[in-house]
């Protein structure tokens, strides 16, 4: 049973190669320094590659392995009674165009390395174990970010899901079927008796502390839009300023603007705003744009304070709209309020790393997760492992050492064995 199991230690050495193996499927030569990065964007080939061999390797540890109909794939190892609800642990392959190697994969690969633990010491649990990959957790591709685990708990319908289009018109559904991820297990049914998930902390602070281990609490509050700012292009030499509208000074204007709600403190002390995509047309040194596609992505980990902070944008763009005789679509293409983890298994957590002798705190989650939309069907937590550099994160410097990583899957794999453990 799972006690034999209990604080003793993952192969550090077999998940470290596994992260490295991974990590060159849609590797490039980032600009501007020597380390390389990851681009595996939801759906593409790169991810499909990066799909491919994680269940490959989740069929090599023996497990039987399902694909919904969003393209999320389950591997499950019975238990001694499989008619128990399994404990799932499970994060994303997909990254953002310019990632490092562990954003999401440490929880997959975590996920797997304990599977491959308790296969190498015969252990049996008493519910099954689900290990799973979750599609397009980034939404940097198809706009809407947790989008497979969102499907799978209910939150975004399936069609809706599937009529999602790129910037180039290709569709979710097109794309899974494409890269032959189009599964049939019916979505939203499963419900785990609990869920975890390892992850890297993509932030400053346990770093700063010297600490060696995050028990997450939730998630903040996350919402995005997508401005379409039109005006009118013309010559940058020969339009007098009375008679340009300008898109791309106006989307400057909305830029300037967000920080500033960031700093006024209006919106508390931790409202976070940044506007990653700006998009000119027709993109010329000399031609004033005519149009920017632009996208907003407000943080808050106060509900209340976020949804002031969308009211205020959207009065802002309208007054900026006006002023500047420029129309300002917005489209609000993803949205999640704030999430509370479950005490219980952020209790099993910090146990399970103090039996390890481990420093930990508890943590709020800056980025989404996976895990917040699986907080609505089963009780959930997150392990955070803490990254040099600050924590850099989408970014090719993100970096947590091969010990950073075993302690994040050491303590996963006891919490696991804990909560698979549990009769109700
Ligand atoms: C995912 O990484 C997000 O929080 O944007
Ligand atoms: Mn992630
Ligand atoms: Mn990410």
């Amino acid at each position: 049973m799972g006690q034999a199991l209990k604080r003793s230690t993952i192969n550090s050495d077999r998940l470290w190669d596994a992260l490295e193996e991974l990590g060159r499927i849609g590797a490039f030569q980032s600009e501007h320094d020597e380390i390389m990065g990851v681009r595996r964007l939801a759906l593409s080939d790169e991810d499909a590659a990066g799909r491919r061999l994680v269940i490959e390797w989740f069929r090599d540890a023996g497990l039987s392995i399902d694909i919904d109909q969003i393209g999320n794939a389950y591997a499950t190892r019975p238990g001694i009674d499989n008619t128990l609800a399994p404990v799932m642990s499970g994060s994303h392959v997909d990254s953002v165009p310019s990632a490092g190697r562990f954003d999401g994969v440490l929880g997959v690969l975590g996920a797997l390395e304990v599977i491959r633990s308790l296969n190498d010491h015969n252990i049996t649990t008493h519910r099954p174990i689900t290990i799973a990959f979750f599609t397009d957790e980034e939404g940097c591709r198809f706009a809407t970010d947790m989008l497979g685990s969102a499907v799978a708990t209910n939150r975004v319908p399936l069609e809706q899901a599937w009529s999602l289009r790129d910037a180039d018109g290709r569709s979710v559904r097109e794309e899974l079927e494409r890269i032959g991820f189009l599964g049939d297990e019916p979505v939203g049914l499963r419900k785990p008796h609990a869920f975890v998930e390892c992850h890297v902390e993509q932030g400053p602070i346990l770093q700063r502390e010297g600490l060696d281990l995050g028990v997450v609490i939730g998630v903040q509050g996350i919402s995005w839009q997508r401005l379409t700012i039109t005006g009118a292009s013309a010559h940058a030499g020969t339009t007098p300023l009375e008679y340009r509208r300008d898109a791309g000074l106006v989307a400057a204007k909305i830029n300037a603007h967000m920080r500033e709600m960031c700093t006024s403190g209006s919106f508390g002390e931790l409202m976070l705003a940044t506007m990653g995509v700006i998009s000119p047309e027709p993109c010329s040194i000399n031609v004033i744009p005519g149009r920017v596609i632009a996208t907003v992505d407000l943080r808050n980990p106060d509900d209340t304070a976020l949804e002031s902070a969308e009211r205020h944008l959207q009065a802002f763009l309208s007054e900026l709209s006006a002023s500047e005789g420029i129309e300002i679509e917005s489209q609000l293409t993803a949205r999640t309020p704030a999430v509370a983890f479950s005490p219980d298994v952020q209790s099993v957590i910090a146990d399970t790393a103090d039996s390890f002798g481990l420093r930990h705190r508890r943590i709020l989650a800056g980025a989404g997760h996976d895990a917040q939309e699986w907080s609505r069907v089963c009780p959930t937590a997150m392990i955070f492992v803490p990254g040099e550099n600050d924590g850099i994160s989408h970014n090719p410097l993100e970096y947590s050492s091969p010990e950073q990583c075993a302690n994040g899957i050491n303590v996963l794999l006891n919490t696991i064995l804990t909560l698979a453990d549990q009769d109700s």
